[in-house]
């Protein structure tokens, strides 16, 4: 399969013609429980959660950012079910992160601010490719540290110097709209477009420069952009050739 194109197209019908164990990370969002008007797609969860098991390399990950419509005060659970889903396939749910907006977009009258959506994360066996993002400590220099408590049961203390990073915890903070999400303008004229730096985060966390990164459901182009900026190889389809110009259009703007 060519590498490093962005193709209009049904995706679970260019899965098929896809090589087999072939991608290294998808990282997509699909429509949200039929939450936004995606110029007339058609949504097959199914073929496209097989599709995806199919051409993830043994090793390879799957990120699934979704979040649940309420409606009539009842949450629509889709994401659960889709997880459970995965896992029937033969995916390992390897983790269920959390997207949390910093500003928040909408309000609900009875019930606390919605501010995050789930990012699901499948893999195929052991993932081949794990690079911890990492956050700085909050206390960093010399501290007094205990060690080896004894048979006394006394802890010991010695200097000692605290760790200046710390793998990241599984919720990660985002902000939404211009400049949060991306800063190019054309990018809003597709209604869902999630923030580059979540396709960057996990592109860094879960592959090494020359992977293959797909998006099946690539929308504005974001996880090919942020694919591009990396070194990695990418393939971005939509059911829309709308937003296959957008996506094509940032993705030349970061190849400049
Ligand atoms: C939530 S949006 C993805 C937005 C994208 N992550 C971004 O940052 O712009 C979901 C996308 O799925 C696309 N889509 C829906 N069904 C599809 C299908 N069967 N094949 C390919 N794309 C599809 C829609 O056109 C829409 O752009």
């Amino acid at each position: 399969m060519e590498m490093n194109q962005l193709v209009v197209t049904n995706c679970v019908e260019f899965m098929e013609k896809m090589d087999e164990n072939s991608v290294d990370l998808t990282v997509t969002s699909p429509p949200y429980d039929n939450l936004r008007d995606y110029k007339g797609y058609s949504f097959d969860f199914e073929g496209i959660a097989k599709g995806l098991y199919r051409v993830t390399k043994e090793g390879g990950v799957v990120v699934w950012v979704v979040g649940d419509r309420t409606h009539k005060g009842n949450r629509s659970l889709t994401s659960f079910r889709q997880a459970l889903y995965f896992q029937e396939l033969g995916f390992n749910v390897h983790d269920i992160m959390i997207y949390r907006k910093k500003n928040t977009p909408f309000m609900r009258s009875n019930a606390y601010t919605n501010c995050y959506e789930f990012m699901h994360v499948f893999t195929k066996g052991k993932p081949n490719a794990f690079n911890p993002l990492t956050d700085q400590t909050v206390r960093q220099g010399m501290e007094m540290m205990p060690f080896n408590k004894g048979a006394d049961g006394v802890n010991n203390k010695a200097l000692g110097k605290l760790n200046d990073a710390k793998t990241r915890a599984n919720i990660w903070d985002y902000a939404v709209g211009m400049h949060g999400t991306t800063s190019d303008k054309i990018a809003f004229q597709h209604p869902a477009v999630f923030p580059e730096k979540l396709a960057e985060d996990h592109i860094l966390s879960w592959t090494n420069e020359g992977d293959l990164v797909f998006d099946p459901m690539c929308g504005s182009g974001t996880t090919p952009k942020m694919a591009v900026k990396h070194g990695r190889n990418y393939i971005g389809t939509d059911i829309s050739d709308e937003y296959i110009e957008i996506a094509k259009e940032r993705v030349s703007s970061i190849q400049k």
